[in-house]
């Protein structure tokens, strides 16, 4: 399973890759905005931090576009920018249209603020590289989202899509876990959220204890 850092912080990045070999970086327009940075200065400044890896960035055209035409233009206009950038686009009607035709162009997308598995299926229909629903936002919703990624992923499987699926907005190792045994393809997610599920209380704890009794113990 691949996990992708959700971030457009380059120093997060940059520890991500260094400690964890994540496999690629998924930005939007909050994790811009957190940034500080111009959005043309962050995304050139991780294509560069990407270059002559095969690690792809998925990276958001202006939300405010709603004809399929601009949303392209936008995306070859990104695209030219890194090879390694993947273009974002809403799941909405024109998004779906832009994605085909940016197919066409061999260039790839990432269908974001995905959250029904119809959506999932016309995005892979119309030839996403990436369809990411929107875990976490839906649990906040309290909506169930377990069964909605078994959905997805049986829909790809149904009819060999070669898009894979991300799971998107990921807040907790659970919800890591969730995607894992339901067999999707990526995780996405904040540094904090991935350290939060790599460590464990009782794997601190028990360290400490270990080094009591290693302190109490002659070497040799
Ligand atoms: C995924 O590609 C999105 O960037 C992300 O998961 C959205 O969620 P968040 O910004 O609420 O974490």
């Amino acid at each position: 399973m691949k996990f992708f850092l959700d971030s457009a912080h380059v120093d997060e990045i940059d520890y991500a890759l260094e400690m964890w070999d994540i496999d690629g970086v998924t930005t939007n327009p909050r994790h811009v905005q957190v940034s500080g940075k111009p959005f043309m200065t962050v995304i050139q400044e991780i294509g560069a931090l990407m270059a002559g890896t095969d690690k792809p960035v998925s990276v958001e055209v202006n939300p405010h576009l709603d004809d399929p035409a601009e949303m392209v233009a936008e995306g070859e206009k990104l695209a030219a920018i890194s090879p390694n950038f993947v273009i974002k686009l809403p799941a909405t009607e024109a998004g779906f249209k832009a994605v085909a035709d940016l197919a066409a162009l061999d260039i790839r997308s990432n269908l974001t603020l995905v959250f029904s598995a119809s959506q999932a299926l016309q995005a892979m229909r119309m030839g996403a590289y990436f369809v990411s629903p929107f875990i976490g936002w839906k649990e906040s919703n309290g909506e169930e989202t377990f069964n909605l990624i078994a959905d997805i992923m049986s829909i790809r499987d149904n009819f060999a899509f070669e898009t894979e699926v991300i799971v998107a907005a990921v807040r907790n190792a659970r919800q890591i876990i969730d995607a894992a045994t339901l067999g999707a393809d990526i995780v996405t997610a904040g540094l904090e959220v991935f350290r939060d599920a790599f460590n464990h209380p009782y794997t601190a704890d028990g360290l400490k204890k270990f080094q009591s009794f290693w302190d109490q113990t002659a070497y040799e």
